[in-house]
């Protein structure tokens, strides 16, 4: 499964393209907003970072707005994908923009129809939201559940992007439902890496180490015979 961040902060972004772990980014308006500056210029830079898809959000409610703003976006990097939400006009747009060879990847998926007739429109990213759909007392993963094997089934040429993570384990269930992204916020990537047995043993083996050479350098530094005149 590939692994997005679903970020806006550089600083995150360079860090987990440092790990190796980074396959591309999801950007929206809210986490543009947490940053600031010229969306422009971010998104350039992400694309700098790393060569994977990087998703662009339009704001337009209505086709020609959608369009407008997508080929703006495709123009800045080769690997911009445009974020296209879920609607009558998103779905019109999705399609011209597929006939423009411009890649999309339809947000605000809350259902596997939903998901199915991005997938007919031409996106290339279907992005179901499963911690917004947990928060009302649905059941999210569900949605991978049912969208991955569809996709696969009718053999579409779309990839199932898992969104809207709020912990570790949404990470391994997509996982396992063969969802082909996820895309974290970096506090649940940085949750990934933890787990208290694997801190605290790195904690003991560096003790363990520093104490041994400790013994190991006092031994050294004693004059000949010490150890044998104190037996
Ligand atoms: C996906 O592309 C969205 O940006 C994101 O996952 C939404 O997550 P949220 O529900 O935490 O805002």
């Amino acid at each position: 499964m590939k692994i997005f961040l679903d970020t806006a902060d550089i600083e995150e972004i360079r860090v987990a393209a440092r790990w190796g772990v980074l396959d591309g980014v999801t950007t929206n308006p809210t986490l543009y907003a947490k940053v600031g500056g010229s969306y422009d210029d971010i998104l350039k830079e992400i694309c700098g970072i790393t060569p994977g898809p990087v998703s662009a959000e339009v704001v337009a409610a209505d086709v020609d707005g959608m369009l407008a703003e997508g080929r703006h976006f495709a123009k800045l990097a080769p690997n911009i994908v445009v974020k296209v939400p879920m609607s009558e006009e998103g779905l019109e747009a999705i399609s011209r923009f597929a006939e423009e060879g411009i890649k999309t990847n339809c947000t605000l998926i809350f259902t596997a129809n939903q998901g199915l007739l991005a997938a007919k429109a031409g996106a290339s990213l279907l992005s179901p939201f499963i911690g917004r759909l947990d928060d009302i007392n649905q059941e999210g993963m569900d949605v991978i559940r049912e969208l991955v094997p569809i996709i696969e089934m009718y053999e579409l040429d779309s990839e199932v992007l898992a969104a809207s993570i709020r912990h570790p384990r949404h990470v391994t269930e997509a996982a396992l439902l063969g969802a082909h992204i996820a895309t974290l916020p970096f506090k649940v990537l940085q949750q990934m890496v933890h787990h208290p047995l694997t801190d605290k043993g790195i904690k003991t083996f560096r003790e363990d180490w520093e104490k041994a050479r400790r013994e190991v350098a006092e031994m050294s530094a004693a004059p000949a015979g010490a150890s044998s005149r104190q037996n």
